[in-house]
């Protein structure tokens, strides 16, 4: 072949890549709306998903610390997924199948993967089965890419902050601004998906773990009300509080993800059966309205919203009250949640008794049901912590949660008189504001709601709402009573469609 009959044959190659290029598959922001219609016109495979994933994932991981573990089974299954949909066609391109799922480090995978809670002690420990919405995702044919960083502050060094660090994990990284603390505890669930390291992620909380990293990494993140999504196989710190919700780069992915995971669990009979009455026939995606928030009455209430005149945040937040009003909402301004000091404060308001009493009783429940696992209880944790203190950083963090928990008793009378106090602080608090207002939502910045709806049970949805001074991004939390995920959707939709503040990350240094 001649040279110049060559250089025709590469150029055009290459013309016909690049032709090919502007019907390629866009990885980066890729909603799962996108993958279903890459999957649906050739353009996309799982396995080219998973792919890419894995590519950002080894690139990224070193610097923002979001991911633990990779399954080394997510190709394989990728790839089954991808064939399933070739002998079925279109009628498996539904929901999640196929699609790239990172699991926070404390939902349990009967695989390749371990499951610590970002905790030496717990490496090596073997579940019985997949955790209640693990076991969903699968039935899905959702594609386990691997286990997320955690900022393990309750689950086994227990100092409490937000500096997203574990054991395991290392400190995750703010991908928009480095410095600025990407907060906890599901930390690399939000970073991972802030910083397009994976299609959607599931997280937990306890109070405030979904919507203070979603808010830090603008990203979006639903905590359901307690119960409507199993807690089985997740390492615990309190039935009463724990749950487990997506976070994902858009509500109209988290509310996807929401609708794979929901429902009844045996393995967590009590809880789910309750909330599973809050499932509305048809799923969630139906409130996902672009005039969602028309009529809908948001407080806000006092105390929450004390940023300095003149600051980004101020301004910002003001715009998008004006924003809700805009868009057809009634905001109704300078509403009181009576204590609000006193829930805020965890141990005035007797949080934190209830959780000490309960994380010892529950996380010995966990331990006790491994199949196999190097420590049995919270006792053996400690002591493991006490001979592992570089490793596990007992002089940074120490472990004084752990031993105030072991020092419990059971649910005794102060632990009652506790739970008693704040059902009291709930019922006196956001109920009775919201019941007298007739109001849809609660509307406060960042996760700053979050111990009001946490001791309750109640759910959040964490949308973006900007970027401060320095480029860091933080959030707006719309709040309701049990069972109100439909209308927190509608709201958190209208607000997302209107504004549009999620940005991919920048990594300032
Ligand atoms: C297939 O769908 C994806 C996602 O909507 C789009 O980006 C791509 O351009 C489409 N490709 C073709 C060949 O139509
Ligand atoms: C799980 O932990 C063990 C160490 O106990 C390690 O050898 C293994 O690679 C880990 N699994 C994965 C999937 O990373
Ligand atoms: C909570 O209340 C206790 C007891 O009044 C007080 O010592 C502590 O400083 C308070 N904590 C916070 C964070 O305000
Ligand atoms: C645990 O209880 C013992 C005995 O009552 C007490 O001396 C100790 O200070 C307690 N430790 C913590 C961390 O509360």
């Amino acid at each position: 072949m001649s040279r110049s009959r060559l250089r025709l044959l590469l150029l055009a190659a290459a013309l016909a890549l690049a032709a090919g290029s502007s019907h390629s598959f866009e990885f980066h922001e890729a909603t799962l709306d996108a993958i279903h219609s890459g999957f649906k016109n050739g353009s996309l495979t799982s396995t080219a998903l998973v792919r890419f994933y894995l590519g950002q994932i080894s690139r990224l991981n070193p610097l923002l610390r979001a991911v633990i573990e990779v399954n080394p089974d997510a190709l394989r299954q990728a790839a089954r997924a991808d064939a399933e949909r070739r002998s079925s066609g279109d009628r498996q391109i539904v929901g999640l199948h196929g699609v790239p799922v990172l699991l926070k480090d404390n939902i349990a995978t009967r695989d390749q993967l371990n499951t610590t809670a970002g905790s030496l002690a717990l490496l090596g420990s073997v579940v019985r089965r997949d955790a209640g919405v693990v076991a969903r995702l699968r039935r899905a044919g959702a594609v386990v890419i691997g286990k997320a960083n955690l900022d393990e502050w309750a689950n086994f060094r227990s100092a409490i902050g937000t500096g997203g660090w574990s054991a395991r994990g290392g400190q995750g990284k703010n991908p928009y601004v480095l410095s600025s603390p990407p907060c906890g505890s599901s930390t690399g669930p939000a970073i991972a998906a802030a910083a397009n390291m994976v299609a959607v992620t599931l997280g937990t909380e306890t109070d405030g773990s979904i919507l203070c990293p979603s808010s830090l990494n603008s990203v979006v993140g639903i905590k359901p009300t307690v119960g409507l999504t199993s807690r089985a196989g997740v390492i615990p710190i309190s039935p009463r509080q724990d749950t487990v919700g997506p976070i994902c780069r858009t509500v109209a992915d988290a509310v996807h993800v929401l609708d794979a995971i929901v429902g009844y669990d045996e393995l967590d009979a009590v809880a789910t059966r309750v909330a599973s009455e809050y499932i509305p026939e048809g799923g969630y995606t139906q409130f996902l309205k672009i005039d969602g928030l028309k009529g809908k009455r948001i407080g806000v209430p006092n105390g929450l919203f004390d940023f300095e005149d003149g600051t980004v945040r101020q301004m910002v937040y003001q715009q998008h009250l004006n924003t809700l009003k805009r868009n057809g909402a009634v905001v109704i301004e300078n509403l009181d949640i009576a204590d609000l000091d006193v829930i805020q404060n965890a141990t005035v308001s007797g949080e934190l008794a209830v959780l000490a009493a309960e994380f010892k009783i529950a996380l010995n429940a966990y331990l006790s049901d491994l199949s196999f696992s190097p420590v049995r209880s919270l006792a053996e944790i400690i002591a493991f912590n006490n001979a592992h203190p570089d490793e596990e950083m007992l002089k940074q963090f120490g472990q004084l949660i752990f031993l105030v928990s072991e020092n419990t008793t059971g649910i005794g009378s102060i632990e009652k008189a506790a739970t008693q106090q704040l059902d009291d602080l709930t019922a006196n608090g956001v109920e009775k504001v919201m019941k007298e207002h007739r109001l849809d939502a609660i509307v406060a910045p960042d996760s700053s709601s979050a111990t009001v709806l946490a001791i309750a049970g109640l759910p959040g949805i964490a949308v973006p709402a900007g970027y401060d001074e320095q480029g860091a991004p933080f959030g707006v939390t719309f709040g309701g009573l049990k069972g109100y995920e439909p209308r927190l959707i509608e709201i958190a939709y209208a607000f997302e469609q209107d504004t549009k503040v999620r940005n991919p990350p920048m990594f300032k240094q």
